[in-house]
């Protein structure tokens, strides 16, 4: 019997958790995980003339225009032709661009089979992000707090020093709240007309949050 694949859209604000919950559903699932922010921030970090023009976006908390994280989603994406699907992590964040992954899922025969909607509350996002801390090298995320690396300021995975991402500034954050309310926020009603949202909790152990999402997705599997 072939198994269909499986196309998983999470949302959610800035902080509210996607990255940490999209990696373990993308092991749990066997899915590829397409992160438009950090496969940004790679471009960034190589200084390629798509990273230079996306960073001037980046910085100030807007979104990067939908041609520029377009070009860079759909070599992914055909790359990933027979695979058992993806969830995507950061997109789409406009109603252009779920337009476009429609499209290139439907060249490959698939759809947004559930999207999955983290809540969480302001008050949440901002202590998140207040103590997150990023590894510049291979991307693994911490927090101070709730999920600390085992040696003080160091990579688990790989021992480099932890950073405060630019855009984790409090005034940054407030913008990226609002962009994330004006243009990302209508999507939610995009996808409960269609039938594929399911609103979780995001608050909680990363833990509690996983085993609502993966019976999320187990549950929208079928329809
Ligand atoms: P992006 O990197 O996608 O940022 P974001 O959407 O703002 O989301 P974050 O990465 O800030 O948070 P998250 O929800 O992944 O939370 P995390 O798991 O890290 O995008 C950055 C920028 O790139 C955008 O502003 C834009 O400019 C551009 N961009 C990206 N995609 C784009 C697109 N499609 N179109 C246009 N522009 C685009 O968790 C946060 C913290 O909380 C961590 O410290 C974590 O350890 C902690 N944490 C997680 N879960 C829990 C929990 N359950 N309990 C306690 N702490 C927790």
């Amino acid at each position: 019997m072939v198994t269909r694949a499986l196309d998983v859209v999470v949302l959610g604000a800035p902080g509210a958790g996607k990255g940490t919950q999209a990696k373990r559903l993308a092991k749990e699932f066997n899915l590829f995980h397409v992160a438009t922010g950090d496969l940004l921030r790679e471009e960034v970090a190589k200084g390629s003339e798509l990273g230079q023009q996306a960073a001037r976006f980046m910085q100030r908390g807007e979104l990067v225009p939908d041609e520029l994280v377009a070009q860079m989603l759909v070599g992914r994406l055909h790359s990933q032709r027979g695979m058992a699907g993806c969830v995507f992590d950061g997109y789409p964040r406009t109603q252009a661009q779920a337009e476009l992954l429609d499209g290139l899922l439907a060249e490959l025969g698939r759809r947004v089979d559930v999207a999955v909607y983290l809540e969480v509350s302001d008050d949440e996002i901002v202590s998140r992000l207040g103590g997150r801390r990023t590894c510049p090298r291979c991307g693994a995320v911490f927090h101070v707090r709730t999920q600390p690396p085992a040696q003080e300021g160091l990579c688990d995975v790989c021992g480099t020093a932890l950073v405060v991402r630019d855009d984790d500034r409090e005034d940054i954050v407030r913008q990226r709240l609002a962009v994330y309310r004006s243009h990302t926020e209508p999507l939610l009603q995009l996808y409960a007309g269609r039938g594929v949202l399911r609103r979780i909790s995001g608050e909680g152990s990363p833990e509690q949050v996983f085993g609502r999402l993966a019976e999320a997705v187990r549950g929208g599997r079928g329809h």
